[in-house]
């Protein structure tokens, strides 16, 4: 049997603007439970959730202070498991945020001064934070600790094992529970060489990996792990899924490419080399809680349809991040108040941040908060927004929605591609499965092939139109 994460499509939940149960404006674990039906009717394989741990919401919620208990804003352990149980009767998979190379500066830990867990030193050296200032901050005593995000998310002492032990018990506790695996934060960041210039990828960070990789194991039911690995080449992020590691890394290079054929081409043909040479199946993305939505990305609904089932139609594994079948963009005119993504405010406003990409999704009716919850919603939606709804689309056979579920319905494994010849500016090929054509260019383009297509992701005439992808099934 092929293990299931091969070829699964993984949909990214953000707990805080997903769906609101209690009516505080902030999403929740039981919110979350009341809308798996959307998830099972999209036909996702599985979904990660992004963190739902205690946290001081410094960072929302990527600052945990306590990794075995769910933060009261989404609800209770009892509601974590109410989740997961609903889940698998829908045939969904779960997999949670592990977030290893800092804790929040409210851990016990940090509160109780245990610096051996933590980086001190008398002197800093010269790195920057990824959300601005420098990397470090001074304490009563004047020693200085390291934090490569916020000053409240101090960087953990990985060379220490207390700090693995604690880790591999963490990961049993939500195994334990039953989840499928782990979305890893910052899987190259956990190892520092403070000499170096990098920050990231050091090599000791692979044996973590490789003793996580036995925990996982050590389990029933194909549990599984998928890398945050940022800013690294195509062939480095392919150890950390190479035999004995993780399981998966995502593809950040895809997900920062432009709409242009070339680049996108370029850029499948490393990713898929990269991942045969190491045995792990490709995994592609196009939005997440940390970027600009694709639909603004690229300009255009359209785009973005074509670019979703250009993604789809790829071997191997496909994250979606919730919002983007019903075709949102990114909300760029937040008003300054509202907005607490610490990227913006340490930045001192020079950078909008990832507020836009994390307004509560609209789910019914004409006016916010669009059946989010009972209550507000902690960012305001925009009023046109109502034509997006879940309702609004579901219903509709040309909106965004059924166009993901149709994919999703006809979207069939796979594990090799074959380009084919084509005109300048169109994406042509075809897997074991399906056929797949994308045209980039500004001009309807005739492809030679059986006549009607599978699906497409616009209208279809003969000919397939500017910024269009369609499918055909492959005869074998
Ligand atoms: C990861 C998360 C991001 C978070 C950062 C620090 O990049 O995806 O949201 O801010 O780690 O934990």
């Amino acid at each position: 049997m092929v293990e299931w994460w091969r070829h699964a499509v993984i949909y990214q939940v953000y707990p805080r603007s997903f769906a609101d149960a209690d009516g505080d404006g902030v999403g929740d674990l039981p919110g979350i439970t009341a809308r798996l039906g959307h998830l099972a009717d999209l036909g996702v394989d599985a979904l990660w959730l992004s963190p739902f741990y205690r946290s001081p919401m410094v960072d929302g919620g990527y600052d945990v202070s306590d990794y075995r208990d769910v933060d009261p804003v989404f609800g209770t352990l009892a509601d974590f498991d109410a989740l997961l149980a609903e889940a698998h009767r829908l045939g969904l998979r779960v997999i949670v945020d592990i977030v290893p190379n800092h804790t929040s500066s409210l851990h016990p830990w940090f509160v109780q001064g245990r610096r051996d867990r933590y980086i001190f030193r008398d002197e800093p050296n010269g790195w920057r934070s990824l959300f601005g200032g420098p990397a470090w901050t001074q304490v009563a005593d004047g020693q200085w600790y390291l934090h490569l995000f916020a000053p409240e998310q101090p960087d953990l002492n990985w060379h220490n094992p207390e700090v693995r032990a604690e880790f591999d018990d963490i990961l049993r506790f939500w195994l334990d529970r039953g989840v499928d695996g782990f979305r890893v934060d910052v899987a190259h960041g956990m190892i520092k060489d403070l000499a170096g210039v990098t920050l990231f990828d050091h090599e000791d960070v692979h044996e973590i990996h490789r003793s996580w990789r036995k925990i996982l194991d050590s389990y029933p039911g194909d549990r599984m792990a998928v890398a945050e690995v940022f800013d690294t080449a195509p062939d480095r992020v392919a150890r950390y899924v190479s035999v004995g590691e993780l399981h998966q890394a995502f593809n950040f290079d895809f997900l920062e490419a432009p709409w242009d054929p070339a680049v996108l081409r370029r850029i499948i043909d490393a990713s898929l080399a990269a991942a045969v040479a190491v045995g792990a199946p490709p995994t592609w993305v196009l939005s997440n809680h940390d970027r600009r939505r694709h639909v603004t990305r690229f300009g255009s609904v359209r785009r973005a349809r074509a670019a979703v089932l250009l993604m789809l139609g790829l071997p191997g594994s496909a994250y979606l991040y919730q919002g983007e079948e019903l075709g949102l963009p990114e909300v760029l005119d937040l008003p300054d108040e509202v907005r607490v993504d610490p990227q913006w405010i340490r930045s001192g406003g020079t950078e909008l941040g990832r507020d836009g990409c994390r307004v509560p999704l609209p789910w019914s009716g004409g006016a916010p908060p669009f059946g989010f919850g009972p209550g507000g919603s902690w960012l305001p939606q925009p009023a046109d927004w109502a034509e997006l709804t879940v309702e609004a689309q579901r219903d509709d056979p040309h909106s965004t929605l059924r166009l993901y579920r149709e994919a999703l319905r006809l979207r069939r494994p796979a594990s090799t591609l074959r380009w084919l010849d084509a005109p300048d500016g169109v994406l042509l090929f075809e897997t074991e499965t399906t056929r797949v054509a994308a045209n980039l260019t500004a001009a309807p383009v005739r492809i030679e092939g059986p006549a009607s297509p599978l699906l497409s992701s616009s209208e279809m005439a003969g000919e397939l139109p500017p910024d269009t992808t369609a499918w055909w099934t492959v005869q074998d």
